[in-house]
């Protein structure tokens, strides 16, 4: 495999095509706007200068990855010749129905559809294409170019065939693959949110304040960020959407997300990208806000 189109230029999109790019291999990276796309390639540019600043990198090993690269906002012309095509768009089920719908018009018969989704069913967007066997889930982990995790999900019709490629495909880019089945959240997030959930419920109760809670957890269970941060970090509105498919998935009320959360989400309160969350992010450095001010104690 050497070509490879990246839907979605955002977070995730962005992290995923920088590397494929990284590792040589050739992107088109496709989004609706040519300012979305510009944003992009200014993210990478500049998570490749850590990269280069820390010494693990070259510049021209950096402008290579950069001329990896290709931007397109058309989606056919863009996934034409791809072996695989990563869809990252934005976690919303109608969206990325739509997405692969089209994909499996415009992709090549051969090539692979995978989704980065965090959470929603891979067999049920693999129903959308008449190649169920050959649509995947690589869920990749924030920072993509950092964190070592790929959950490969395989849906009720992916083949061992698909399953066996993108697990080696994984391993080229230096990651980790772990191959899981597909029911609500995998096994990331069917983990990891509800202990993020149960964060929130805490501060919302009043059992302690936002920056005890990130300390208890940081220090004491040696997590590089606490629950409220990386809630921040992930994105709160992403939090909730996958919390919602949790307990719609298992119809277990256990998964309710906490009012908190769903408070400061109608509130526009996102987390980093939209400036603040349970912390304030608008002078470069993280303050912890009086979220308790959205909560009943
Ligand atoms: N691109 C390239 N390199 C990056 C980077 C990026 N976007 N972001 C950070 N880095 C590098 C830094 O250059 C640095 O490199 P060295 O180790 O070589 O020094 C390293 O990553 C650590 O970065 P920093 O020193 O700036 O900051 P840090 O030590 O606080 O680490 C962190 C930052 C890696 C994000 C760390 O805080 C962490 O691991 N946080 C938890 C991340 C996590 O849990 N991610 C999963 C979220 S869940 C998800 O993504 C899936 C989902 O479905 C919701």
């Amino acid at each position: 495999m050497k070509n490879i189109a990246v839907i979605g230029s955002g977070t995730m999109g962005n992290g995923i095509a920088h590397t494929f790019a990284q590792f040589g291999y050739q992107v088109s990276l496709i989004d609706v706007s040519d300012n979305a796309l510009s944003k992009a390639l200014a993210t990478i540019s500049k998570n490749l200068d850590r990269q280069v600043t820390k010494g693990t990198l070259s510049e021209s090993e950096k402008e290579t990855t950069l001329a990896n690269i290709t931007i397109f906002t058309d989606l056919q012309t863009g996934v034409a010749g791809a072996e695989l095509i990563v869809e990252a768009a934005s976690e919303n089920l109608e969206l990325k129905l739509k997405i692969f719908k089209d994909l499996d018009h415009f992709a090549g018969p051969g090539a692979i559809l995978a989704s980065n989704t965090s959470s929603i069913s891979i067999t049920r967007i693999a129903s959308v294409t008449s190649r169920g066997d050959k649509v995947i889930g690589m869920h990749f982990m924030n920072p993509v170019p950092v964190m070592k995790l790929v959950e490969v999900i395989r849906g009720y019709a992916t083949s061992d065939e698909t399953t066996a490629m993108v697990m080696d495909l994984s391993l080229k880019l230096d990651k980790t693959p772990v191959e899981v089945n597909d029911y609500p959240g995998f096994v990331a997030n069917r983990i990891l949110m509800p202990m993020i959930n149960e964060a929130i419920y805490s501060l919302y109760e009043g059992v302690a304040g936002v920056e005890e809670i990130d300390t208890v957890m940081k220090l004491g269970m040696a997590h590089p960020m606490g629950p409220l941060q990386l809630a921040d970090f992930i994105g709160l509105d992403v939090c909730l959407a996958i919390l919602r498919v949790l307990q719609e998935g298992f119809g277990n009320p256990k998964y309710a997300p906490c009012p908190l959360l769903v408070n400061m989400v109608a509130a526009g309160k996102r987390g980093v990208k939209s400036g603040e969350g349970f912390y304030n992010y608008a002078k470069g450095v993280k303050e912890a806000v009086v979220a308790a001010k959205f909560a009943t104690n």
